[in-house]
């Protein structure tokens, strides 16, 4: 009973209804996902997801941690790195004493901006034998991890007695008292001793000449071939200016050498990692 001056739906073009929809409704997956579908078994068991879960951990994990137990050192060793000698050593003690790792990381990254201003990107190995190490992100003052040689001996005693008559705009405190304080020789081989525990090859000889090799490295006319010879490239001269062997003397000592034990313009990254 169809009445043809009033076009059914059905037969107006204009008009889409569901009979004009293909067989297959485009929303539903092709026929051969069917085995994604088991995942749904997963989906509603949640213990079984559960022990799934811990087993593709637990191989990712092996995957990850099982060969560093057959792996001697994961880092690539560098020319010229060699542990702290004692006056060094007793100057990072300080260092980490007197918080500045609150204020200063110890790590360029290899960012151009970061490489520009402070020097060639920080190696794993320039590290090594930092116990604990001093990474970080903090920065309220500049990176110090290749401080070393940018500065006068004078400079630092004149920024560390009072920060504001070198850099007026500074906010970093006073250190004066290390000028004062005295440095104790026999402390530092105990506390080599404690590096070694720690992994540190330091060796009975550095040990037991520690407290005379500290004395040795801030006397203007010493003897320095021994030491030399026990830390290659120390930097042997009176750091504070002062008589005395001080605090200052060792925080200067440990400043000026940050980041310069590597010759970077021999050094060639191994590009094959
Ligand atoms: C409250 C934060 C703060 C603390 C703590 C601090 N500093 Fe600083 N430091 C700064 C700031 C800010 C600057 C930049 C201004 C200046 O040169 O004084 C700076 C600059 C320096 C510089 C000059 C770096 C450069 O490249 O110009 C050295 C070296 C330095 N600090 C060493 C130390 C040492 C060593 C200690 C611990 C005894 C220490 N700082 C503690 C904030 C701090």
């Amino acid at each position: 009973m169809s009445n043809d001056k009033i076009p059914s739906p059905e037969n107006d073009p204009n008009v889409s209804t569901l009979a004009d929809l293909p067989e297959e409704v485009p929303n539903e997956l092709p026929h051969h996902s069917k085995f994604i579908d088991k995942h749904a078994i997963l989906e509603k068991n949640a213990t079984l997801l559960l022990v799934a879960s811990f087993a593709v951990v637990t191989i990712g994990g092996i995957v990850e941690i099982a060969p560093l137990f057959w792996l001697e050192n994961t880092i690539e060793e560098v020319e010229g790195v060699r542990p702290y000698s004692p006056l060094e050593l007793a100057g990072r003690d300080i260092y980490i004493r007197e918080g500045c790792y609150v204020c200063h990381s110890q790590m360029i990254r290899p960012m151009r901006d970061e490489v520009e201003r402070y020097g060639h990107y920080s190696l794993a190995a320039e590290s090594m034998y930092d116990h604990p190490f001093q990474w970080g992100s903090k920065r309220t003052g500049p990176d110090l991890a290749r401080v070393g040689g940018r500065y006068s001996d004078e400079w630092h005693v004149d920024h560390f007695t009072d920060p504001q008559s070198v850099v007026p705009e500074s906010i970093m405190p006073k250190y004066d008292y290390l000028l004062r304080a005295q440095l104790d020789p026999a402390d530092i081989g105990p506390l080599m001793a404690t590096h070694r525990f720690v992994g540190v090859p330091y060796s009975d000889e550095m040990i037991e000449n520690a407290a005379a090799d500290m004395r040795v490295q801030v006397e203007p006319f010493g003897d320095w071939d021994a030491l030399l010879e026990r830390y290659p490239g120390a930097q042997t001269r009176n750091f504070d200016g002062q008589e005395a062997l001080t605090e200052m003397d060792a925080l200067i000592a440990y400043m000026q050498m940050l980041g310069t034990t590597v010759d970077f313009s021999t050094f060639i990254a191994d590009e094959s990692r």
